[in-house]
């Protein structure tokens, strides 16, 4: 008997998605065809112990509705509701806010996902390990490279037990390349006294340093200053720790893909991810190769590409676009209601809701490397992120080049232009 919990997060997060998040948010963009948190759900269908998802965040009631409504057709035996925190509590303090409503018909054990990751989900190899262990946590982690491990919660373990013997999260210094994917497998008995623990002892002691919020760790010419609230408590910081020294800790490495979604751009190869991975299954929804087709590709059944142009690999079509003649659109998620004209080039880009790609216009972005796990925007001083994003109604009129920019909603481009953040 086991429940899953989602960390949809908040309005005051997302910032680094901007100019997308400001028209969706986060957690219901679109990549290879569908919002980000179905790919959770998705795989959470998968687990037959699971009961009932519980998504917890602090966006208004009304945002989730349509999803959970179209979510409970598509998955008719897995209930799953919202639940709204008055205020950002933090990865631990909605959980723990809301335990009456989790512990309701006793599950014995919860998954928590954060909602901005990309991967296979491997949920049933986690509760494998759960159950051969006899743990109390079994945490989802990764290798990357060493650069890139400060970025996220570090993990030392005993590689022969599999045991977590550190946990520190976004270390200052390098402690280990295998990291905090963020999806977890928890015991009721001992993820809920961890939290209470954790309450008792901050309000014995309280703390002297605040945390940095994630948000502004760098900087980011998007981020706000959001005010860390003094009430919030982080699953990472306050408990993995703490669960660490209790032996009955296990970390499940994955070798399949895993990615964070953060920056807009990061939406490109999650979409490419989550395409290639449909494809590798079967999956009846993308559309079939052909030579103006190069595989994986989902079209909406509601857009209309004309038989000349050419797309793929890599690229998602959304409702009731329309693709011109001779139009080449190659790693790039292409928005709602969307026209890219005749002869158009897109690549490695993000096409916003009601934009238009003039004929002959060139609009692209540059790949990031797979192993980058970049997850800021800029980096001293420096854009590095090179993904090229049209937000919602952009008009890139005929024959202009958009190279590696990002684009805020309503703009015309009517020159050519690289390297910009069009505000
Ligand atoms: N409900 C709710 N309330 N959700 C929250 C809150 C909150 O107050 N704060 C964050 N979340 C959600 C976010 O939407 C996201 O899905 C997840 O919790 C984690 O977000 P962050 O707190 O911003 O952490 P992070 O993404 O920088 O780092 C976490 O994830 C990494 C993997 O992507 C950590 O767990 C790292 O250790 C981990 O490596
Ligand atoms: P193949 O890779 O051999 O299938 O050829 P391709 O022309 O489709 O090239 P590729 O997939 O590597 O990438 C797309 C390239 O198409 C871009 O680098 C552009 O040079 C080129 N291109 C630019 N504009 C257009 C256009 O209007 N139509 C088409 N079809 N291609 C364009």
């Amino acid at each position: 008997n086991t429940k899953a919990v989602i960390l949809v997060g908040g309005p005051s997060r997302g910032t680094r998605f901007r100019p997308l998040s400001l028209d969706v948010p986060k957690p219901l963009f679109d990549v290879a065809g569908h919002p980000i948190v179905w790919h959770c759900l998705t795989a959470i269908a998968k687990v037959p112990s699971i009961q009932e998802v519980v998504m917890i965040g602090y966006y208004d009631e009304s945002v989730f509705r349509d999803f959970i409504k179209d979510a409970s057709h598509e998955f008719p035996n897995l209930p799953i509701k919202y639940l709204r925190e008055y205020e950002a509590l933090g990865t631990a303090g909605g959980l723990y806010h809301f335990r009456d409503a989790i512990l309701k018909g006793r599950p014995e054990r919860i998954f928590v996902l954060n909602s901005d990751v990309c991967c296979s989900f491997p949920l049933n190899e986690m509760a494998e390990l759960f159950d051969n262990k006899d743990a109390e946590a079994v945490i989802l982690g990764t290798r990357v490279s060493d650069d890139a491990a400060p970025n996220f919660g570090c993990i030392v373990s005993d590689s022969h037990s599999r045991r977590v013997l550190h946990y520190v999260e976004k270390p200052e210094g390098h402690i280990s390349n295998l990291i905090n994917c963020g999806v977890y497998l928890f015991s009721v008995d001992a993820i809920f006294p961890s939290i209470k623990t954790a309450i008792k002892r901050r309000t014995d002691r309280p703390r002297l340093v605040s945390y940095p919020s994630s948000e502004n760790l760098e900087s980011s010419f998007m981020a706000d200053d959001d005010d860390e609230k003094k009430e919030v408590l982080r699953l990472e910081q306050d408990i993995l720790s703490d669960l660490a020294d209790s032996k009955q800790f296990f970390v499940y490495e994955t070798k399949d893909f895993w990615r964070q979604i953060k920056t807009a751009g990061s939406a490109v190869p999650a979409n490419a991810l989550y395409l290639q991975k449909a494809w590798q299954s079967g999956s009846e929804e993308l559309a079939k190769p052909s030579p103006n087709l190069i595989a994986p590709v989902f079209i909406h059944p509601t857009a209309t590409v004309d038989p000349t142009a050419k797309l793929g690999p890599n690229v998602s079509i959304g409702p009731r676009a329309v693709i011109d003649a001779g139009a080449r659109v190659k790693e790039t998620i292409v928005l709602e209601d969307s026209h890219i004209k005749h002869d158009a080039c897109v690549l490695y880009s993000i096409v916003g809701w009601n934009s238009t790609v003039g004929a002959w216009a060139r609009v692209e972005g540059t790949p990031t490397p797979v192993t980058s796990h970049t997850t800021s925007i800029i980096k001293n001083g420096v854009k590095v992120q090179s993904i090229t994003i049209l937000g919602k109604e952009t008009k890139v009129n005929d024959e202009v080049r958009v190279q590696n920019c990002i684009c805020l909603p309503f703009k015309e481009l009517k020159r050519d232009v690289s390297n910009e953040v069009i505000m």
